[in-house]
């Protein structure tokens, strides 16, 4: 069975408790495993974890301690997503990539949050690529690809339609790292990407429907970054 994992950024999944998306993130989640795929969903923060962050700053946490309350907050967003997809999803949130791998043998939908210190959930998605041999890794955020620049700073940010993983690693460390950074792909998912060669894919995660499109219609609009082709639809 074809295995997927998708990276749902906190910002478009929970973007704040009273504007969240769950009911139509589980629909879109449900639909593709309806048509035969094998789904790996890792939940971001969102805006709960960056204000939890904030929290942190303010009382003078060190950056470790801050990731540590916002991993927590993935986790949450990870439980609320189960209780979306219901029967649909395995109901334990997966705290390590072993218990995520115990899970899917059950053949639902695995949904994890975040891991270790340093990182954000883009690094776990990655490295759970790696560890169920996925055929790639799709990023949902609040942009529709990766682009040249911040286009919210620079009009003249172009959106790169194909980047090598090298050139995501050249991209990425121009920014700085720290709790609750906002960067499109951390550093870490897109190392582990250069060395997997597992294809990762940048879609606007702002209208669910959109992955549908792409893995089972074909209608794909966002990045790829790796050197290997990917076809679409993948069903
Ligand atoms: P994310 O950064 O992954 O969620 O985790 P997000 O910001 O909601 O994702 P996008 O931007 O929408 O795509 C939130 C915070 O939790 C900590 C980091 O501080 C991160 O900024 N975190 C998360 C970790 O320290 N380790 C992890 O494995 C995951």
């Amino acid at each position: 069975m074809t295995r997927v994992v998708i990276s749902v950024g906190g910002s478009v999944l929970v973007p704040s408790l009273d504007a969240h998306r769950l009911k139509e993130w589980a629909e879109a989640l449900i639909n593709l495993t309806n048509a035969g795929i094998q789904i790996f969903a890792v939940v971001g923060g969102g805006g709960e974890a960056r204000r939890y962050i904030e929290a942190c700053r303010d009382i003078g946490l060190d950056e470790a301690s801050s990731d540590e309350i916002g991993i927590q907050v993935t986790r949450i967003n990870a439980a609320l997503l189960i209780g979306a997809l219901k029967e649909y999803a395995y109901p334990v949130v997966a705290e390590s990539y072993r218990e995520a791998k115990t899970a899917a043998v059950s053949g639902k939908i695995v949904v994890m949050g975040g891991v270790t210190p340093g990182q954000t959930t883009d690094a776990v998605a990655a490295v759970l690529a790696e560890e169920v041999g996925a055929s790639m890794m799709i990023n949902m955020t609040a942009i529709d690809g990766i682009y040249t620049a911040d286009p919210k700073k620079d009009a003249s940010a172009k959106r790169h339609d194909i980047l090598s993983p090298q050139g995501l690693i050249d991209l990425i460390m121009k920014e700085k790292m720290c709790a609750g950074s906002n960067m499109v792909i951390d550093l870490v998912a897109a190392k582990i990407t250069e060395r997997s060669c597992i294809p990762l894919v940048v879609i606007d995660g702002r209208d669910p429907a959109l992955i549908e499109k792409a893995l089972l219609k074909g209608e794909f609009a966002g990045t790829i970054v790796g050197d290997s082709l990917i076809r679409f639809p993948i069903v």
